[in-house]
C-alpha cells in the first residue's frame, strides 16, 4: 500500500482563459496567467489499496462519483504501471464549484498525490509532458497550480512556465465571496456554449495575445498599475464575450457591480487595487500588500467580514505527507 498527500493552492486569473481548442485534450484556444494563492488551498491524500475494487472518492466528507478523477488516476496507473484501486480523500479550503477555482487545486493536488503515492517523482512531474497533459485534462485551469506565484500557460501544448516567484513580489489577493451556492453554469458547458454561439468570440481570441505581451511586460517591470489595468481589461473583454451568448452568460450579479464600483472608487482616491471576476459572481482584488487592510476595509463596508478572504503569493503544488 502506497500513499502520499498533497497539498494544492487555487490559482485566480489575470489574463484569462475561456475557450478551448480541443475539448478531448483540453486544450485552450487562448493562453493565460494566473497568481497561486497561499491560503485557499486543496489537500488530498491518495491511497493505492489491492484490498480495494473501485476507486473511491471523498469530498469534504462526501463520498463522489466523480468521472475525472478515475480518468486521472487511469492515467497515472497507466504511467507507472500500478494496478490497484485507490481512496482519495480531499479537503477543500473553497468552496467546490463555485467560480473560486477549487477545481484547479482540485486536480493539481490529486495528480500530485496519486503521482508520489504511485511512486513517480513529484520533484520532476512538472516537466513531464504525461503530468501535465493528466492534470490539464482534470482542469483547464489547474496547471498553472502547479507552480507558484505567477504563472503562464501557454496555449499550443498547454505548459505552464513560472513568471515570477511567490516571494519576489508582495502582491495581495483579496476575495469578496458574494455567493455560497455551486454556480449555475460549469466553466466548460459555458466555454463550448461561447465558442459555438457568440460573435464576440473570434475578436475574443485575436486581440487576446496583446494582453499577454502586455502582462508579461509589466511582471518584469513590477509594474503593478500596468498589469492591474490589463488584468481588468482582460475580465471585462472575457464577459463581454459570455454576455454575447445565445443564451447570454452572465456570472455577475448586481454586488458584483457594486465591488467593482467601489474598487474603482478606490483607485479615484489613489489606492492601487484592481478588480477580477471568473465563471462567478465573486469579485477578486489584486493590491500591493501595504494597500491590503484598506482594501479589506472597503470590501468589508459591502459584504459580511467573514466573506473577505485575504491571500498572497503562494508556492506550487506539493507534497506534504
Ligand atoms: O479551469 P476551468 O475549466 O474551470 O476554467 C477556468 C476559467 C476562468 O476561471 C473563468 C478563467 C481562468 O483563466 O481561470
Amino acid at each position: 500500500m502506497r500513499r502520499a498527500t498533497a497539498e494544492a493552492g487555487i490559482n485566480i486569473a489575470l489574463i484569462k482563459y475561456w475557450g478551448k481548442r480541443d475539448a478531448a485534450e483540453n486544450l485552450p484556444d487562448v493562453g493565460s496567467i494566473s497568481l497561486t494563492l497561499d491560503d485557499l488551498v486543496t489537500r488530498t491524500t491518495v491511497r493505492f489499496d489491492p484490498a480495494l475494487e473501485r476507486d473511491r472518492f471523498v469530498l469534504d466528507g462526501q463520498p463522489r462519483d466523480d468521472a475525472r478523477v478515475v480518468q486521472l488516476l487511469d492515467g497515472i496507473r497507466a504511467i507507472a504501471g500500478v494496478m490497484h484501486r485507490a481512496s482519495v480523500t480531499s479537503k477543500n479550503g473553497v468552496p467546490t464549484a463555485s467560480g473560486l477555482a477549487s477545481s484547479a487545486s482540485g486536480a493539481a493536488a490529486l495528480a500530485t498525490a496519486a503521482w508520489a503515492a504511485a511512486g513517480l517523482d513529484p520533484d520532476t512531474a512538472v516537466d513531464d509532458p504525461r503530468f501535465i497533459d493528466l492534470v490539464r485534462k482534470g482542469s483547464g485551469s489547474a496547471p498553472r497550480s502547479l507552480l507558484g506565484g505567477l504563472v503562464e500557460l501557454e496555449k499550443t501544448r498547454g505548459r505552464v512556465q513560472q513568471l515570477c516567484a511567490e516571494d519576489a513580489w508582495d502582491l495581495r489577493m483579496l476575495v469578496a465571496r458574494l455567493t455560497k451556492g455551486p454556480k449555475k453554469t460549469s466553466s466548460r458547458a459555458g466555454m463550448a456554449l461561447t465558442k459555438q454561439t457568440s460573435p464576440y468570440y473570434a475578436p475574443w481570441v485575436e486581440s487576446h495575445p496583446a494582453d499577454l505581451v502586455e502582462a508579461r511586460a509589466a511582471i518584469v517591470d513590477r509594474d503593478l498599475p500596468r498589469l492591474g489595468a490589463v488584468m481588468e481589461r482582460s475580465t471585462c473583454r472575457m464577459h463581454a464575450c459570455m454576455l454575447a451568448a445565445d443564451p447570454p452568460l452572465r456570472y455577475w450579479r448586481g454586488i458584483t457591480l457594486d465591488v467593482a464600483d467601489a474598487v474603482e472608487d478606490l483607485r479615484a482616491q489613489g489606492i492601487g487595487a484592481w478588480y477580477t471576476m471568473d465563471a462567478g459572481p465573486h469579485v477578486k482584488v489584486l493590491c500591493a500588500a501595504a494597500d491590503a487592510d484598506q482594501v479589506r476595509a472597503t470590501l468589508q463596508s459591502l459584504v459580511p467580514p467573514e466573506d473577505v478572504l485575504e491571500a498572497g503569493p503562494g508556492p506550487g503544488a506539493r507534497i506534504v505527507d
